[in-house]
């Protein structure tokens, strides 16, 4: 069969356009492997062109990469260069054209070599990319002071005028782009832990955006030394230690409210295929049942409940807790809250009823659903103890944080049926694998993959925001100016400032626009 036909197949097994054939004819080219070798998602516009430009730029030699070709290149690798260089500056082209080439594979930090290949050829190593998509701008190979163990009070590291950003656990950019692009170089890392991420990045960025796939502890944070501001996309923030980043000078901020109509839906919807059995019910007919007759039904549709007059328990009346709450009314629940967070009289506003111990909560409830946020005080808040304080054949419902529950417990009383039914869209290790684990038998468990924030419309938001509360963050002058400029740091309590030192803007001259994106 000749290369023609074999591409045909292709195009056609991957339903692409003639246009998108083309495309990935030239990807090929480029790369001088097979059609059948190229990545599909190499047709992402920007993963396209994270592919792409390393390839030219290392095929140009350093002198020749001016500002005009850069600007044709909007996503260039490390080291975008200046129209004019010198010989020093062309000094650093060339290292910088070489960590440019490094970074399609970057390997781990410190280690020796020989232990990388070995751990390369275990597991194949993500691509790694650090990619500067403003163009214009040079990142310099100036390394600023050591900061671990002390707060940042210098001079943030600055790229031709603009600061680095990084998204540290996830690759696309393309909505905190239009957002950042005039005031930061902003640099993708895609990686699961620290030890993946780029040394320019740990030496030079002076944001970071990172979603819940990675985590910062202490030892993680001091890693970084630049770093100001870490803006979590999303508003759960117990995978960064938030006191240490204090002590270290850096503002952690969350985007609180984004999700809260997605997840208390979400919620509703794991309440009610609990109370009505849907998903089983489904999946029965998928799986070819065909019910006669109301026996049949009957049968079928064991434990299916009414919902009018049962009591739901709501842990954490916070945004969605509440959500969750009005929506519950209207399905004909009894409604009642466990939060001593709250101030009084919260109950009296919503119409709820309050308890002021978890142990009532669990007492008076048909369906317990948990809102509240992990802390150190409430890791594995439903336990053997508490469990045991639950009604018997009570319905759980985790929408929060996995670790709110101890899935050992919880294995043991779907067993016993202690608890009927349980719907959980987050679990204690995610992605969640129902093979392995202390809930891999459990036939009456509904798992959702930490969906429950998700909509194109919410996500979108999402990103906008965090993407905004970055661009505050430059905009202004952090960590002195956080209480008036940003607008959720969740750190301000533990942040080690140092007004004392007047800290030049981080975006020093570049001339922008203050805080567009609100
Ligand atoms: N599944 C998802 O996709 C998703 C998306 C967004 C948020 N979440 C999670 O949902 C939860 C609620 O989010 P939110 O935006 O409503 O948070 P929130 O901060 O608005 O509300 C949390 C509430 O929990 C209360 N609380 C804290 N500890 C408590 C305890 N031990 N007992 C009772 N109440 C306690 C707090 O006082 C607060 O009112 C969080 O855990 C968050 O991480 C999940």
């Amino acid at each position: 069969m000749n290369d023609r036909s074999l591409d045909n197949q292709f195009a056609a097994a991957n339903s692409l356009s003639p246009e998108q054939l083309r495309q990935m004819q030239n990807i090929a080219a480029l790369t001088g492997q097979g059609l059948l070798g190229t990545n599909l998602n190499l047709l992402n516009p920007m993963a396209l062109q994270n592919l792409i430009n390393p390839i030219l730029a290392a095929r140009t030699p350093p002198n020749l990469i001016d500002s005009t070709s850069v600007d044709q290149q909007p996503v260039t690798g490390i080291g975008g260069l200046g129209a004019s260089l010198d010989q020093q500056s062309q000094q650093q082209a060339q290292q910088q054209q070489q960590q440019l080439q490094m970074s399609a594979s970057l390997a781990p930090q410190q280690q020796p070599q020989q232990q990388q290949q070995q751990q390369q050829s275990k597991k194949q190593p993500k691509k790694q990319r650090v990619d500067q998509s403003s163009p214009n701008v040079s990142l310099g190979s100036s390394i600023p002071p050591s900061v671990v163990g002390g707060p940042r009070t210098g001079p943030a590291p600055v790229h031709g005028g603009r600061p680095l950003v990084a998204l540290l656990d996830g690759r696309d950019c393309t909505v905190e782009m239009p957002i950042l692009k005039d005031v930061a170089t902003v640099a993708f890392c895609d990686a699961n832990s620290t030890s993946e991420i780029h040394e320019k990045v740990l030496n030079e960025a002076v944001g970071a955006l990172m979603w819940h796939t990675i985590t910062l502890n202490k030892e993680d944070l001091e890693k970084f030394k630049a770093l100001r501001v870490i803006v979590r996309i999303g508003s759960g923030i117990d995978n960064i230690d938030i006191k240490a980043a204090g002590e270290l000078g850096i503002a952690v901020c969350n985007v609180p409210g984004y999700g809260v109509e997605e997840v208390a839906d979400t919620t509703m919807c794991l309440i009610l295929n609990l109370y009505r059995r849907t998903y089983w019910l489904a999946n029965m007919v998928r799986e070819g049942k065909r019910l006669q007759g109301p026996e049949q039904v009957r049968e079928a549709a064991a434990g299916c409940a009414r919902i009018r007059g049962d009591t739901l328990g709501i842990v954490g009346l916070g945004r969605v807790g509440t959500a969750v709450a009005l929506r519950a009314k209207a399905f004909g629940f009894s409604v009642v809250f466990f939060d001593p967070y709250l101030v009084d009289g919260v109950e009296k506003s919503l119409g709820l009823a309050r308890v002021y111990t978890l142990q009532d909560l669990l007492f008076q409830s048909d369906c317990v659903s948990l809102h509240c946020s992990l802390n150190e005080h409430n890791r594995h808040l439903i336990n053997a103890d508490t469990v045991k304080q639950m009604r018997p054949g009570a319905f759980l419902v985790n929408t929060a944080r996995g670790g709110l529950i101890d899935e050992v417990a919880l294995a043991a009383a779907l067993k016993d049926g202690r608890i009927r039914a349980a719907a959980l869209d987050v679990q204690e290790n995610e992605p969640f694998n129902p093979q392995v684990g202390p809930l891999k038998d459990a036939t009456n468990l509904l798992v959702t993959p930490h969906a429950g924030w998700f909509s194109d419309a919410s996500s979108a938001e999402l990103r906008e925001m965090a993407a905004a509360e970055i661009r505050r963050a430059l905009t202004n002058q952090i960590p002195e100016s956080i209480p008036d400029s940003l607008r959720n740091c969740v750190n301000k309590e533990y942040l080690v400032t140092s007004r004392s030192h007047q800290q030049p803007s981080l975006l020093a001259s570049t001339a922008c626009s203050s805080d567009r994106h609100d």
